[in-house]
């Protein structure tokens, strides 16, 4: 079965540059065969955080969070591409992602980072990097790295680098890997005692989300 990939973009400015490398990343993962969705926060246009998705009563949560809800539930695995606003995370980004919570538990994610200037946007990446992990959707060991965003891409995601599509394959490959491999342990629910310290080495912190 194709994964399920989601890719998650932090920018609504009217001038914004980061898309084409939001458009790369939709081609690229469609390219190798994923079932792959775009989720814009230009086009869901969320009110900054009042209630989460889970606050509110079943089937009465404003429409489009329901809409987010339906495609990040199923999701094998999270790109998000971010831009650095003040060496941080995009506020339109950090929006989207407060406003779930168990809905990402137990997928991977990957980021991309961008910048208009040199440095790819990576301080925000490390700050994303920790966000991800309390989200419950901790990111793969590589993140990819886009400086120069506004030429680094032509409008539609074609790179104009070409080392582009070859750091991204690698990036790729490790993303599928622990989309698969989570993927097989969300579909197979494990007892404790299949999980011995004698089985899997040192023994494994007990996880916040665990009862
Ligand atoms: C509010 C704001 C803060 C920014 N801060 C940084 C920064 O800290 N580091 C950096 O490299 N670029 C910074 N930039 C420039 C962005 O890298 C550049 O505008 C980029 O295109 C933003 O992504 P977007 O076009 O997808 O919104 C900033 C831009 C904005 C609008």
């Amino acid at each position: 079965m194709a994964l399920r990939t989601v890719v998650i973009y932090g920018s609504v400015r009217t001038t914004r540059q980061g898309i084409r490398a939001a458009r790369f990343v939709v081609n690229e993962c469609r390219a190798r065969g994923h079932d792959v969705t775009l989720i814009d926060p230009a086009e869901y246009r969320l009110p900054l955080l009042d209630k989460m998705y889970k606050e509110y009563p079943k089937g009465q949560a404003p429409e489009t969070l329901e809409r987010i809800a339906a495609l990040i539930v199923p999701a094998d695995a999270i790109v998000v591409v971010s831009g650095e606003y003040n060496h941080s995370i995009p506020p339109a980004l950090s929006n989207l992602l407060d406003h779930f919570l168990e809905e990402w538990f137990w997928k991977p994610s990957a980021i991309v980072c961008y910048s208009a200037g040199p440095f790819a946007g990576v301080r925000a990446a490390m700050q994303l990097r920790a966000m991800l992990g309390e989200l419950g959707m901790s990111s793969i060991p590589s993140i990819l790295p886009v400086p120069k965003v506004q030429s680094a891409f032509a409008e539609d995601g074609t790179p104009t680098d070409p080392g582009m599509p070859g750091r991204a394959a690698k990036f790729f490959d490790e993303l599928e890997w622990y989309a698969c491999a989570l993927r097989d342990a969300r579909n197979k629910p494990r007892e404790r005692s299949d999980c011995t310290a004698e089985e899997v080495g040192p023994k494994r912190a007990e996880s916040p989300m665990t009862d």
